[in-house]
């Protein structure tokens, strides 16, 4: 690091920061060279989360496994998630003032491993397969006997790139206390006990 001069100002910059500063477009295009999409999502995959599947009822009710949720805010209560731009759940979430999020348990594989695969048959179809309940206050599809349900009015969009970052203020939150699925490096994994192992 550059040594600060005795007044805190720093005089005698390296030649890294006028490097830096002539030409910050070479430090994105050398990223860019260096990290395809596959070993950008390794490296982004060294952060643990939680898995949820991401739901919206009405004209066009549709679910998503989704690993980008957040809490953003208590006051108000909101929540993020990051949709693909190409997702089919982009368009429904458009289209639609509520949503869900189910944030799922560790015997849930099987559920998030169905909304993520692009063959599931569209429409309320999709939810066949899965035991779900309506949400009490928006009616939206939720997975039954999931760790945390939250019904969602949607708030705020922003632009993240190749996805959306929806931002939803909580109507209703509900919570039930199994482990917590995880999502690492890949895999689904459990808290407790061991990985599954079992690649995606
Ligand atoms: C664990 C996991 C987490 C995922 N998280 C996201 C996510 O946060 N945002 C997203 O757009 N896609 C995510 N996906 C991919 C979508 O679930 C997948 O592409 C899905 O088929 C898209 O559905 P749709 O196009 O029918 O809406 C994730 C997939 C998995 C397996």
């Amino acid at each position: 690091m550059t040594p600060a001069s005795p007044d805190g100002s720093f005089p005698e910059r390296n030649r890294r920061d006028a490097e830096r500063d002539a030409e910050p477009d070479a430090f994105e295009a050398r990223f860019d060279e260096r990290y395809d999409a596959k070993a950008l999502r390794r490296m982004f995959g060294a952060f643990a989360t939680g898995v949820t599947v991401l739901t919206c009822g009405g004209a066009r009710p549709h679910g998503m496994t989704a690993n980008s949720f957040s809490s953003v805010s208590l006051d108000p209560p909101l929540v993020l998630v990051c949709v693909d731009r190409d997702a089919v759940m982009h368009a429904a979430l458009l289209d639609t003032e509520f949503f869900g999020v189910s944030v799922l348990a560790a015997d849930q594989e099987k559920v998030a491993r169905h909304f993520a695969d692009r063959r599931r048959p569209l429409g309320m179809a999709q939810f066949d397969a899965i035991d779900w309940e309506p949400g009490e206050c928006t009616g939206v599809p939720l997975v039954a006997d999931a760790l945390a349900s939250f019904e969602c009015r949607r708030w705020r969009g922003y632009d993240g790139g190749d996805h959306t970052i929806f931002v939803g203020r909580l109507l209703a939150a509900s919570r039930r206390d199994p482990d917590a699925l995880v999502f690492h490096d890949g895999r689904f994994r459990r808290l407790s006990p061991e990985p599954t192992q079992v690649p995606l």
